[in-house]
């Protein structure tokens, strides 16, 4: 859990910014929430020195000083690099100097690394992608710091397959999310036949959060962040914390809707069922209880139910919604709910 600067700010992220941000995601109260990483994007690079050490622009002007910065706040501090010449945004990449870089970020103190195909593939075939991964693996490895890998090559070559071997803890799966419905219900309801590679210290990634960022309805962006729970999948908020609504952090900070994301069993919800406008979703969590996505993808209020026989359930189960932290009641067969157009019920359904 933890923000990323490509979402809202693009290639206009720098030192101040970062810091501020640092400074939001403790007073807002997302880092007691769970949120940890502070994730700098795309745009930070400059060229290299004689020796070929990779050199900060002067958005960023002490790396070092950054880093201790954040993690005088209790966050860690992540950067981003590609394995071509160049990252997606034209800047300095990463090509034969992946050991110095790795050395070079855990000098600096780097606790995360998103590291982007993009101008890879001038230099690489797609074949050779899991042995170009793991290079900077073993380069991460062998930094002496502990820096969680984040591979981004949109879920190309079944990445999930072979991320784990490489060193990868989390791997995108699909191309870029947009801040709108269309593109996040593309990616969000994509994911079901990904399940199974997800688990603890690997997971699917289908992208950073767009939650704040305007494009989208809070009835949307619950959707979106009750998908992602679900999907076990990496919460990285994309907007601007500096100046959230009091909808936005409700959203983003929800402690059951979290707790469900970061259940320890670690496995990934999946597809229970699906007609033209609603979908009904499952995760199993650790307690033996499971959460359950009542949604609705269409135009107008509908009336989704689950079953508890197509859920795995017998009997009488408690019903606790979740995004208004109240209970429901306790119910025999199943349970249905009035959910309103792009809108999701969220429950967590237990003996
Ligand atoms: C690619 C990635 C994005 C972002 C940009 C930065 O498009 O998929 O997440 O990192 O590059 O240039």
């Amino acid at each position: 859990m933890g923000w990323n600067s490509w979402n809202h700010f693009r290639g206009r992220v720098d030192d101040a910014t970062v810091r501020a941000i640092a400074d939001a995601m403790v007073s807002s109260g997302l880092k007691a929430a769970g949120y940890t990483y502070v994730n700098i994007d795309d745009t930070w690079e400059a060229g290299r020195e004689a020796s070929g050490r990779i050199l900060t622009n002067r958005k960023f002007p002490d790396m070092k000083a950054l880093a201790d910065y954040v993690h005088g706040k209790g966050l860690k501090l992540g950067i981003y690099s590609s394995p071509g010449h160049l990252t997606c945004a034209g800047y300095e990449g990463s090509y034969g100097h992946e050991d110095q870089d790795a050395k070079t970020y855990a000098a600096w103190g780097i606790d995360y690394l998103k590291y982007d195909w993009c101008g890879a593939g001038r230099i690489y075939r797609d074949e050779e992608m899991q042995a170009v991964y793991q290079k900077m693996g073993d380069a991460l490895r062998a930094s002496g710091r502990d820096i969680v890998f984040s591979l981004c090559q949109y879920g190309r070559s079944t990445v999930w397959a072979w991320g784990p071997q490489v060193g990868g803890n989390l791997w995108r799966t699909t191309g870029d999310i947009g801040d709108n419905w269309d593109s996040m219900t593309r990616i969000g309801f994509g994911q079901d036949p990904l399940a199974a590679h997800a688990g603890p210290g690997h997971w699917n990634d289908p992208d950073m959060l767009e939650v704040g960022n305007g494009g989208m309805t809070n009835v949307e962006y619950r959707t979106h962040m009750s998908l992602w729970a679900l999907l076990a999948a990496p919460l990285l908020a994309g907007n601007d914390l500096r100046s959230m609504s009091p909808d936005t952090l409700a959203i983003l900070a929800n402690r059951g809707v979290i707790a469900i994301d970061q259940d320890p069993l670690g496995r990934q919800g999946h597809r229970v069922r699906a007609d033209e406008s609603t979908e009904v979703w499952q995760r199993p969590l650790a307690s033996g209880a499971h959460a359950v996505g009542l949604f609705n993808r269409g135009a107008s209020p509908a009336r989704v139910d689950v079953r508890w026989s197509e859920v795995g359930l017998t009997g009488k189960h408690v019903v606790h919604d979740v995004w208004s932290d109240s209970g429901r009641g306790s119910f025999e067969g199943g349970y249905a709910a009035d959910v309103e157009p792009h809108g999701v019920v969220l429950l967590r359904v237990e003996r």
